[in-house]
């Protein structure tokens, strides 16, 4: 199974991918934990991508359509994956379908997760995330046990640079010009599916998992 996941920053699509990769064991793949491990790690690319990324800018897309069509060539992608955070733009979405189409692939759901304007800057000023394994919490919707430590994996939470409410609005506008457009172009592929992203996260996973089936 190969889903992609929709909505803007800070709808849940982290949240939402990684409790579908637990269930049905695939892998999860984000484009922005991606570029954070490897400003964690002072690589080349990191430094690149952190000047977009600071200023809620989108990373270009020669930096990133390159490194997902690699990342899907690896073994673990053989029986399907869940994409979060891309393809962000149409450029990226046409260059995942002909890199699918070449190997006669499809994508299977695009899930869009649906939270208004309003309700994000509130999320994102309390989410931490942990750097090392990509894990994403908030401070009231979705507590660690100890305080500022990992549940998953020990290590030490973040809030992330790009969380700034300026950098949330500029995130937010970016969004609704370059990403929305993908919501017509995967109704028009046929595999669109809306969910409400605005009420509990556990009430969005039961909603998703009616619809990829139990
Ligand atoms: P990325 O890391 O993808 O950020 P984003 O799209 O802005 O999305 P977020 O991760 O902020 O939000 P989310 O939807 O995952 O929400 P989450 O589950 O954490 O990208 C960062 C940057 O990298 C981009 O700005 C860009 O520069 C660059 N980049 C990445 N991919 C790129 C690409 N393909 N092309 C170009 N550039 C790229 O939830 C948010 C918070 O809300 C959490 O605290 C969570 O606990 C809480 N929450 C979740 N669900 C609920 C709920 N139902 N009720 C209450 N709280 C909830
Ligand atoms: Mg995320
Ligand atoms: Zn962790």
């Amino acid at each position: 199974m190969k889903i992609v996941m929709l909505g803007a920053p800070g709808a849940g699509k982290g949240t939402q991918a990684k409790k579908i990769a637990e269930k049905y064991q695939l892998p999860h793949i984000s484009t922005g934990d991606i570029f954070r491990a490897n400003i964690k790690n002072g690589t080349e690319l990191g430094q690149k991508a952190k000047t977009y990324m600071d200023q809620g800018l989108l990373v270009p897309d020669e930096l990133v359509v390159d490194l997902v069509v690699d990342r899907l060539k690896q073994e673990d992608c053989k029986n399907g994956y869940i994409l979060d955070g891309f393809p962000r733009t149409i450029p990226q979405a046409e260059a995942l379908d002909a890199a699918l189409k070449a190997i006669d692939e499809k994508m299977d759901y695009a899930i869009n997760v649906e939270v208004p304007d309003e309700n994000i800057i509130n999320r994102m000023s309390g989410r931490r995330a942990c750097v090392s394994c990509g894990a994403t919490y908030h401070l009231q919707f979705n507590p660690t046990k100890t305080e500022g430590v990992c549940d998953a994996c020990g290590s030490e939470l973040i809030l992330r640079d790009d969380d700034k409410a300026e950098t949330v609005k500029k995130r937010l506008d970016v969004y609704h010009d370059q990403t929305q457009p993908l919501i017509d172009y995967y109704k028009n592929a046929g595999i669109l599916v809306d969910v409400d992203g605005t009420v509990d996260m556990n009430d969005v996973f039961n909603a998703i998992v009616q619809i990829l089936g139990e």
